[in-house]
């Protein structure tokens, strides 16, 4: 299953770090070339002669070490197709969230350029630690990918969320990762996420309540399945991939289009506010002897619907965010619109939508529903909707069946 491939195991200084020793033999069983980078923390807990064995490969601890005058770290970072940080204890979950390279291991991953997967192992109390969590927040943000502590019988003696998840879990991603093929290599797609932000003056502005979390989810997948990613939104993020930061749709509508002629798909997931203030004031409106103000607004043009009608080869998506009536508008918006697919979620649902890391979705085509995605966590969500729109568009017809079967 990974023959071919390298992982490259980093071992920092907790209980847990003994039981990557199995997981490395589950690697090795399935051919892949495993080698193993500890803190030197890590060896309180294993012996280098243990990993050394198990992994077949010299086990990295020193930095200065410069046996072929190649500096390891870049040479480590160089040969890897994965890195996987486990267990990641708080001391270096805040030294990479915070650029500190004081070690081999943390010099490598400040190296390294392909996917990094961390599975955090502590003390509850350490878990729930607001810096800890911050530090958490800031390297999901920088694109590493976090593999959750669980809850259970932890090694200081105390119940709670800290303990290392399953090697099986750490397992199936990373065998995930490695074997997905990048089905959108090749592929230029360009995503919208996040709330429109409509001036009225220097210091107060209208918005809704659109996080960006579903655009940045898609935005991830496809760079992970290999596209050339461009992503415009309202929130800020950080990213390997371009991201083009913008506050209102006029903003929006300007970066969609110069980035439109050469894409192979636009998907619209910002929810665009459908009116601006027709006159912003330069200076703070202040407050006046009325008991009333009226606020003058203008349309904002819609970049959905123009798009569409200009488009030539390219898949164009909208989403719909309705809080009543979710299948009968959706199926209005998308003749309106003109668009390839439409996604409709309901936003009514506080477990699911705006501001939650699930969502669950309808999607439509001209032509009427094409499938309905059950709850899922927003990046599930994601690949899904790249399976429809590049995946399994000859199969539409058996999940309109399914779909009318279900009356979804
Ligand atoms: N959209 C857009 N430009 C606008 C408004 C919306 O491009 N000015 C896009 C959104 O990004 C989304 C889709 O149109 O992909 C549908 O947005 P939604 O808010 O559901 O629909 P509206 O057209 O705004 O209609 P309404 O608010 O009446 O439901």
């Amino acid at each position: 299953m990974l023959s071919g491939k390298t992982i490259l195991i980093g071992i920092t200084g907790g209980i847990a770090a003994y039981k990557i020793c199995e997981l490395i033999r589950m690697f090795k069983r399935q051919n892949a070339n495993v080698r193993i980078i500890c803190t030197p923390n890590a060896m309180n807990f294993v012996t280098k002669l243990t990993l050394q064995n198990l992994s077949q490969n010299e086990v990295g601890i020193e930095e200065f070490v410069i046996p072929d005058f190649k500096p390891e770290h870049i040479s480590y970072a160089d040969e890897a197709d994965i890195m996987l940080i486990a267990p990641a204890t708080a001391n270096t979950i805040g030294k990479i969230a915070n650029g500190i390279c004081d070690n081999l291991l943390t010099s490598v991953v400040c190296a390294f350029k392909k996917n990094i997967l961390i599975a955090p192992a502590m003390n509850f109390n350490m878990w729930q630690n607001d810096i800890i969590q911050e530090n958490i927040s800031k390297l999901k943000q920088f694109g590493y990918e976090i593999i959750e502590p669980e809850a259970g019988f932890l090694a200081c003696g105390t119940e709670g969320i800290g303990r290392l998840c399953t090697l099986d879990k750490i397992f199936d991603r990373t065998v995930e990762i490695l074997n997905s093929k990048k089905k959108l290599a090749g592929k230029k797609i360009v995503i919208t996420a996040g709330g429109t932000i409509e001036n009225i003056d220097p210091v107060r502005y209208i918005s809704n309540y659109s996080s960006g979390k579903m655009g940045i989810a898609l935005a991830d997948m496809a760079f992970n399945q290999g596209a050339e990613v461009v992503l415009i939104s309202t929130v800020d993020v950080q990213r390997v991939y371009k991201v083009v930061n913008v506050k209102s749709a006029i903003d929006m509508k300007k970066s969609v289009e110069a980035e439109f002629d050469n894409a192979d798909c636009v998907i619209m997931a910002a929810a665009v506010a459908d009116y601006r203030v027709k006159n912003i004031a330069n200076q703070k409106m202040k407050k006046t002897s009325a008991d009333e103000i009226t606020l003058e607004l203008v349309k904002n043009p819609d970049i959905l619907q123009e798009i569409s009608a200009r488009k030539t080869t390219q898949k164009v998506i909208g989403f719909c965010a309705e809080s009543e009536n979710l299948i009968q508008n959706a199926k209005e918006k998308i003749q309106k619109k003109g668009c390839d697919y439409l996604i409709a979620n309901d936003i009514s649902r506080s477990d699911i939508g705006f501001s939650s890391d699930y969502n669950e979705v309808v999607i439509l085509d001209k032509n009427g529903i094409v499938k309905k995605l059950e709850r899922e966590n927003k990046r599930e969500i994601a690949k899904q909707i790249f399976e429809v729109i590049y995946g399994q568009e000859k199969n539409s017809s058996v999940n309109r069946e399914l779909c009318s079967a279900k009356s979804c």
